[in-house]
C-alpha cells in the first residue's frame, strides 16, 4: 500500500476515455507523471461498416475497460487503494459509450471513497501536448484537429479558452476520412490518405484552400470534399478503376490543400492574438505533413511549435487522466449524477487558476 508521505506528495489518478471507438486508460501522478497507459482500438469493430457504429462501440467499451484498468494498474504495480481520484470523459462524443466510462469510473470512485471528475475530451486533446519533456507554456494559440472538431483556440491558461475559430461543417479529420472513402481506402481514413500522399504528386490537382481568401479565422471543407469527389470521377477508367499513380496524387493534392488551409489560418491566429507558440493536438496532428510545414512556419515566425507524441494525438487514456489531474489537484469534483454530453462547448468549461 501507499504510506501516507507518498499519499501527500502527489496525486495519483486514473484516466478513462471511452467517447468513441478507443477505450484509452492510463495512469497519471502529480508528482511523477505517466505511470501507465494501454489503449484498445476498435478499428476492427468499425471497419467493415466504414464509420463508427455507436451501438457496437459501446457493447466493446462494456467488455474492455475493466481489463485495461487492471492491466495498468498492473503494469503500474499500483493497488486501486492507492488511487486518490478518477477522471473519466463525460463528452463531447457518443452518449453511449461516454456512460461506460462514466458509469464504471463513478462506480469504481464510489466504492473507494474517493473524488470523480468529468473530463472534456477536446480539453483532453489540447493539454496533450503538456505530457511531453519540453512543455509549451500559457498563453498560446491551439489548433484542434480531430475527428469532430477543427477549432482554433486561444489559451491563456486552463479552462480559460476563448474560441478564434471553428469549421462551419466537415472537422478537418472527417474530412480526411471522407476523401479516404471516396478513394477507397479503409476507415479511418486520415492515416491511409497520409501513406498515400507519400508517392503521390501534390500539385497534380488544384483543389480549393477553402475560406482562405476570405478574412477571419473558421473553417469551411465541404468545398473541397466536392472537388475531391469530382476528381475521383474523373480519374476513373471504364470499368470504374482509378490508376494507382491518380489516386496517389488526389490522396497528396487532398492532403496539401488541408495542410495549406490549416497552417494559413494558424498564421492569421498567431498574428492576431500576438502569441509565439502554436500547439496542436487531436488525430490531424498525428499527420507528418501538417507537421512538417507548420513547423517551417514556425521557424519563420520565430516561434515555437508543440504536439503530442503520435499516439497522444488520437484518443487516449493519458490525456484524460493528465488534463483531469490538473482539475482535480485544484479541488474540482463531481457530484454522484451521471450527465454523459454528446455536445459540450469548451468555453463553458471553469478557469483553474494556474
Ligand atoms: O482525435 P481523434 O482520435 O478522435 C476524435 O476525437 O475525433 O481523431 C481521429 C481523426 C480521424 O478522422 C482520423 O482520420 C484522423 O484523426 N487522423 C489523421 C491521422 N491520424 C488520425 N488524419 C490525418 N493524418 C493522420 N496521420
Ligand atoms: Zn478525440
Amino acid at each position: 500500500m501507499r504510506k501516507l508521505k507518498d499519499l501527500e506528495d502527489g496525486m495519483l489518478v486514473l484516466g478513462i476515455e471511452t467517447s468513441c471507438d478507443e477505450t484509452g486508460i492510463a495512469l497519471f501522478d502529480t508528482e511523477r507523471g505517466l505511470l501507465a497507459d494501454a489503449l484498445h482500438s476498435q478499428i476492427d469493430v468499425h471497419e467493415e461498416y466504414g464509420g463508427v457504429v455507436p451501438e457496437l462501440a459501446s457493447r466493446d467499451h462494456i467488455r474492455k475497460t475493466i481489463p485495461l484498468i487492471d492491466e495498468v494498474l498492473k503494469s503500474a504495480q499500483v493497488d486501486r487503494r492507492q488511487l486518490d481520484a478518477i477522471a473519466y470523459t463525460a463528452g463531447p462524443g457518443l452518449v453511449g459509450a461516454l456512460m461506460v466510462g462514466a458509469a464504471i469510473g463513478q462506480s469504481l470512485a464510489y466504492a473507494l471513497k474517493i473524488p470523480a471528475l468529468g473530463v472534456h475530451h477536446m480539453e483532453g486533446h489540447l493539454l496533450a501536448p503538456m505530457l511531453e519533456e519540453s512543455p509549451p507554456n500559457f498563453p498560446f494559440v491551439a489548433l484542434l484537429v480531430s475527428g469532430g472538431h477543427t477549432q482554433l483556440v486561444d489559451v491563456l491558461g486552463i479552462g480559460q479558452y476563448q474560441l478564434l475559430g471553428e469549421s462551419l461543417d466537415d472537422a478537418a479529420g472527417e474530412a480526411f476520412d471522407k476523401a479516404a472513402k471516396m478513394l477507397g481506402l479503409p476507415y479511418p481514413g486520415g492515416p491511409h490518405i497520409a501513406k498515400l500522399a507519400e508517392s503521390g504528386d501534390p500539385q497534380r490537382f488544384d483543389f480549393p484552400r477553402p475560406m482562405v481568401r476570405q478574412g477571419g479565422l473558421n473553417f469551411s471543407f465541404s468545398g473541397l470534399k466536392t472537388a475531391v469527389l469530382n476528381a475521383v470521377n474523373e480519374s476513373r477508367d471504364e470499368v470504374g478503376n482509378i490508376a494507382p499513380q491518380d489516386r496517389a496524387d488526389i490522396a497528396a493534392s487532398f492532403q496539401a490543400a488541408v495542410v495549406e488551409t490549416l497552417m494559413l489560418k494558424c498564421r492569421r491566429a498567431l498574428k492576431e492574438t500576438g502569441r509565439k507558440q502554436l500547439i496542436i493536438a487531436g488525430g490531424v496532428s498525428a499527420n507528418k505533413a501538417l507537421r512538417m510545414s507548420l513547423d517551417d512556419m514556425m521557424v519563420k515566425l520565430k516561434g515555437e511549435l508543440f504536439y503530442a507524441r503520435p499516439e497522444f494525438c488520437t484518443d487516449n487514456g493519458a490525456m484524460i487522466a493528465f488534463a483531469g489531474a490538473q482539475r482535480l489537484k485544484a479541488g474540482q469534483k463531481d457530484g454522484l449524477s451521471i450527465m454523459p454530453k454528446a455536445r459540450w462547448p469548451m468555453e463553458q468549461l471553469p478557469a483553474i487558476k494556474g
